[in-house]
C-alpha cells in the first residue's frame, strides 16, 4: 500500500504516522501461522487445538427458540438503547440465586452489555483522566488497560505469580502508584491461570480499595463455570457494592460468545456512568438476544451442564498431561488449565530441543507434534491448554487426548 495523506493522520495512540508499518508479529497470529505451517508440512493430519479461548458447542436449543420467539416480536425490532427491565431483572434474580448477592436493585444497579469485551472498552471513559493509572493483572485480559492507555492512563501490572495462588500481591504497588491509581482490574476464574479467587481475598480487595479510593472492576466471565460448589462473586463480598462492579456474560456460560450480550452490575453511581458512556457508544443489543439471555439467567442449569462437561474433560486432561510429564493441576473452575512451560524436550534418539519461552514449546508442540496451544510469558513460562477442543461425544474425546498422550509419549520434557 502507497503512502497518502491518511497515513500521517493516525492518532499516536495507534501508532501515529507509524501506524500498521511495524513488522512484529504478535502471539496469536504466530499461533495462526504456526498451525498453517504444520498443515502444509503434514498433509491431512489432525492439529488437535488446545488453545481455542471460546466454547466447543452452540447455545441450547431453548435458548435458540426464546430468541427466535422474541425476534418475531415487532416491539423488540428497534434501537434498545439502555436496554429494557426484562434483563435487569433476571440478573438480579441471578445474582441472588447463582452467586449469593443480595439487595442488588435492577433497575439502577444492573445495564446489560454488549458482551464483557465492550464493557471493558467503555469503563476506562468513565474513569481515565491522563496520567491516571490503572492496575491489572498480568498475564491477563488487556482490554481495560488498553482503552486507559487511549484516554492517556497508565498501566501497573500486578503478576499473577503461583507462589501466590495466582492472586496479585497488592501490597507489591509502588506509593507514587497507589497514590495516582484509580481502578484494579480483577478476573476470577482466571484466564489464563485458570485461578479462582477465596472470600477473604475479595474481603482484602474490598479493603483495599476503600482505604486508597479506588474502583473495582470485577471481571467475572468464566465466574459461573466452576467444577464444584457455587460460583463466587465479588458482589457477594461485604462492602463490594461500594467500591465495584461485576461484569457477567452469556459467551462462556452459556455458550454464547458470538450472541455478544452480558451485564454489568454493582455500584449504582459506576452504573451510572457506564450507561451515559454506553448511550454515546453504541444503541443497545437487540431485545431478542437480551430476552433470551434473560431466560439463561433464570436457567442455570445450562451452566451447570456445561460446567460439568468441562470439568470432566479437566480430570482426564490433567491425566494426560500428568502422564506426559507436565506439572497439571486441576484448577476449581474455568476452561483452561496452565501448566509450566518445560525448559527442554528429549526425543527418544537423544535429540534435544532446548526452549528459552514458553512461546519457543509453543511453536514447538504445533510443528512437531501438531497440538496447539497458547503461551504466555508475562509472569514465568506457561502453556495454557483449553478443554474446549473439538470432540464430538465423550468417546471422540477420550480419543483425542489419547492422542495427545500418544504424541506426547514421544518425547520427555525437563523443567
Ligand atoms: C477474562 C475475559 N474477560 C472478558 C472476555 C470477553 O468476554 P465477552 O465475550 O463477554 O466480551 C474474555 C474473552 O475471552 C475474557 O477471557
Amino acid at each position: 500500500m502507497s503512502d497518502t495523506y491518511i497515513q500521517s493522520l493516525f492518532a499516536e495512540r495507534i501508532g501515529g504516522k507509524n501506524y500498521g508499518k511495524s513488522t512484529a508479529i504478535y502471539k496469536f497470529e504466530k499461533i495462526k501461522r504456526a498451525k498453517r505451517a504444520a498443515l502444509a508440512a503434514n498433509p491431512g493430519a489432525e492439529i488437535i487445538d488446545m488453545g481455542v479461548g471460546e466454547p466447543d458447542e452452540i447455545a441450547f436449543p431453548e435458548v435458540v427458540a426464546e430468541l427466535h420467539q422474541e425476534a418475531l416480536k415487532p416491539e423488540n425490532r428497534g434501537y434498545a438503547d439502555n436496554g429494557d427491565a426484562m434483563l435487569k431483572q433476571a440478573a438480579g434474580r441471578y445474582l441472588d440465586r447463582v452467586c449469593g448477592v443480595k439487595g442488588i436493585n435492577p433497575e439502577t444497579e444492573v445495564l446489560h452489555s454488549i458482551g464483557s469485551k465492550a464493557a471493558l472498552s467503555i469503563l476506562p471513559a468513565a474513569f481515565v483522566n491522563p496520567g491516571d493509572y490503572v492496575l491489572m493483572t498480568t498475564p491477563g485480559y488487556p482490554v481495560f488497560g488498553t482503552h486507559a492507555k487511549y484516554y492517556g492512563g497508565l498501566v501497573h501490572n500486578l503478576p499473577l505469580a503461583e507462589a501466590n495462588n495466582f492472586l496479585p500481591d497488592l501490597d507489591s504497588i509502588p506509593a507514587d502508584v497507589l497514590r495516582r491509581a484509580k481502578v484494579l482490574v480483577i478476573n476470577y476464574p482466571n484466564n489464563p491461570t485458570g485461578a479462582s479467587a477465596t472470600p477473604d481475598f475479595y474481603a482484602n480487595v474490598v479493603e483495599f480499595a476503600q482505604r486508597n479510593g479506588i474502583i473495582v472492576i470485577s471481571d467475572a466471565a468464566y465466574a459461573a463455570l466452576v467444577f464444584e460448589g457455587k460460583p463466587l462473586s465479588f458482589l457477594a463480598t461485604g462492602g463490594a457494592k461500594d467500591v465495584g462492579v461485576e461484569l457477567h456474560s452469556c459467551s462462556k456460560s452459556f455458550n454464547m460468545t458470538g450472541w455478544r450480550v452480558g451485564f454489568v452490575a454493582g455500584n449504582e453511581l459506576i452504573v451510572k456512568a457506564y450507561g451515559d458512556v454506553k448511550d454515546n457508544t453504541d444503541s443497545g443489543q437487540f431485545l431478542a438476544i437480551q430476552h433470551a439471555a434473560a431466560y439463561c439467567f433464570d436457567h442455570p442449569e445450562i451452566t451447570e451442564k456445561i460446567a460439568a462437561k468441562y470439568s470432566r474433560r479437566m480430570s482426564a486432561l490433567v491425566d494426560t498431561l500428568k502422564g506426559a510429564g507436565l506439572n497439571a493441576r486441576k484448577p476449581k473452575g474455568s476452561f483452561f488449565l496452565y501448566v509450566n512451560a518445560p525448559r527442554a524436550a528429549v526425543k527418544k534418539d537423544g535429540l534435544r530441543i532446548a526452549f528459552k519461552t514458553a512461546e519457543e514449546v509453543s511453536q514447538w508442540l504445533i510443528t512437531d507434534r501438531l497440538i496447539s496451544t497458547v503461551p504466555w510469558d508475562d509472569a514465568g513460562a506457561y502453556l495454557r491448554f483449553s478443554v474446549t477442543f473439538l470432540a464430538k461425544g465423550e468417546a471422540d474425546e477420550k480419543r483425542v487426548l489419547d492422542e495427545v498422550g500418544r504424541r506426547l509419549a514421544e518425547v520427555q520434557f525437563e523443567f
